[in-house]
């Protein structure tokens, strides 16, 4: 494997189309388990044990799995007579397995504001709907949103196992590039360099981020 001449340009090429899938999955799917966070925690919060007992049993089994046994499952088992294409099929994956870990943030983000909070807004009269959206949701915000940032940096690296349903994301490419060349350094430093370079910079900017928020403290 040389970076240069037309096979390095070959394996540039597929690096660098591997990094875009990479991104777009964790992109849509950090959106797409935000949606689905917000509903399990609404379900959660329920006062309809038939609304709360599918969402406790959603975030436990999603939790309680590896998201490879479930990208696997999806796409060679409940997806497989949709033909269904295997970038759909990681997003659908990767979002339904971020949206349990969201519902957890959210939970987590509205548990920190201190419940004295919730005490002092009931007892200026308002009720527990307009308390938890005029008091607790606002400050719970600087909490959730952060996490969420998180949650897409991890996502980031979690994609990595595309590869077991065929999809060539940045592992993957990087994968293809070592089994033709029989070269194992290169490509693989490659890979990891660049994931670190895509985390390192997502967490600068998350921690900038986060200086801004707590500013307006
Ligand atoms: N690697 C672990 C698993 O396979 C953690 C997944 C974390 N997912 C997430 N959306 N934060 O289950």
């Amino acid at each position: 494997f040389t970076p240069i001449g037309q096979d390095g340009m070959v394996g540039i090429l597929l690096i660098w189309s591997g990094l875009k899938v990479t991104l777009a999955v964790t992109l849509l799917a950090t959106l797409l388990g935000s949606v689905l966070g917000i509903c399990t925690t609404l379900m959660k919060m329920s006062s309809h044990w038939y609304l709360r007992w599918p969402a406790n049993l959603y975030v436990s089994v999603i939790r309680g799995t590896p998201v490879v046994v479930q990208l696997v499952i999806l796409y060679f088992i409940v997806l497989a007579s949709l033909d269904v294409d295997k970038i759909t099929a990681a997003v659908i994956a990767f979002g339904i397995n971020s949206g349990a870990y969201i519902s957890e943030i959210i939970r987590a983000g509205i548990q920190a504001v201190d419940k004295g909070q919730m005490e002092a807004a009931r007892s200026l009269g308002l009720s527990r709907g307009q308390a938890m959206k005029e008091v607790i949701l606002p400050q719970a915000v600087k909490n959730i949103l952060p996490a969420l940032g998180n949650e897409f940096i991890v996502l980031l690296k979690e994609t990595a196992v595309i590869g077991f349903i065929g999809g060539v994301d940045l592992m993957r490419a990087g994968e293809i590039i070592r089994s033709r060349t029989f070269e194992d350094v290169v490509p693989l430093f490659t890979c990891a360099i660049i994931y670190l370079m895509l985390t390192y910079s997502f967490t600068l900017m998350l921690s900038q981020f986060e200086k801004r928020l707590k500013q307006s403290d």
